[in-house]
């Protein structure tokens, strides 16, 4: 008999949908009693590894205070400062550090190196990006839709940009809750068909949302309630960067294009941003934008996630 897998958090749909409003409520607690001072110790005695083979900021941050303020700890390991990028196997890793580690949260390029180390591992493995997902930050936009509107049924979503890991983990997000979701993509950068139709395909058994691909980015602004961008180059595109400038130039939220959207329209961006690029300054540092809630709320999925992976 093989042993159980142990839960893993590798794209949005490793939580059912029918799951993800009591992640979102304990977030909500969390965040609550971070507030008044009450830290929970759900991770005591328990160590979660960080691989990360990219930069990062508020994953790594996010993950390494989840752990300490729910009583555990975390270790940090680099590609240059570990043996991975001397190219010891990935599997080699994955299994070593499940024997001092409960958890591992992983940054690397492509999700088969995510799904290398999940089936390696012998703990629950979380993924904090890949080239083609990035689930713990689409979990987060939600939260942060949700604790906004109240809700995050009967919205209009806007994905104005490249079709990159975050615009994928959207897609996953619009297949799996109904969502209405227009992505506006310059031509050549739209997401993975596979996802679209797999998204399309969830959506048709659900009975509900929509998914619209267009290289218009005012036609996907018209009446949004959420916009969300992310950089035109993400992390090991810098070779093409001058090139996606000039493919996005038009892909860009400024007050003229959240104007187009619903008159109470918000701004999402995952950070890093790259103000007078994918967005203007005076939009993501204005009322309508939330992204620097989204950036504090990371903090709150983090802890929530990996308390959902040890239940
Ligand atoms: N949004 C996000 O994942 O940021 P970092 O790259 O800083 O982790
Ligand atoms: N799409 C960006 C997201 C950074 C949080 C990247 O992968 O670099």
């Amino acid at each position: 008999m093989t042993a159980a897998r142990p839960r893993g958090f590798l794209t949005l749909a490793d939580i059912a949908a029918s799951d993800w409003p009591a992640v979102w409520d304990r977030c909500a607690q969390l965040e609550d009693d971070r507030k008044s001072g009450k830290l929970a110790t759900t991770l005591a005695g328990k160590t979660i590894a960080l691989v990360f083979e990219k930069a990062s900021t508020r994953t790594r941050v996010s993950f390494e205070v989840a752990a300490y303020e729910l009583g555990g700890n975390s270790v940090l390991i680099t590609s240059e400062g570990s043996q991975i990028a001397r190219g010891e196997p990935a599997e080699d890793t994955a299994r070593v550090l499940s024997s001092y580690c409960h958890a591992i949260v992983i940054r690397t390029f492509g999700q088969e190196r995510v799904a290398t180390f999940a089936k390696a591992a012998s703990v629950p493995v979380v993924n904090g990006l890949s080239d083609q997902h990035h689930p713990c930050q689409v979990a987060t936009d939600l939260y942060t839709v949700r604790q906004h509107f109240g809700r995050i049924d009967g919205l209009r979503y806007a994905w104005i940009g490249d079709g990159n890991n975050m615009a994928q983990s959207w897609l996953e997000a619009a297949g799996m809750f109904g969502l209405d979701l227009v992505l506006a993509c310059p031509e050549g950068f739209a997401p993975d068909p596979q996802l679209v139709k797999a998204a399309r395909t969830a959506q048709q058994q659900l009975g509900k949302g929509s998914i619209e691909l267009t290289t218009d980015p005012a036609a996907a602004a018209a009446g949004a309630h959420v916009m969300s961008t992310d950089v035109w180059a993400s992390m090991g595109q810098e070779s093409e960067a001058a090139r996606r400038r000039i493919a996005f130039k038009d892909f860009r939220i400024d007050g003229a294009l959240v104007d187009r959207g619903d008159g109470k329209a918000i701004v999402l961006h995952c950070l890093p941003a790259h103000r007078g690029e994918e967005i203007t300054g005076d939009v993501l540092d204005g009322p309508r934008s939330l992204a620097w809630v989204q950036a504090a709320n990371r903090l709150h999925i983090a802890k929530a996630v990996l308390e959902r992976v040890f239940q």
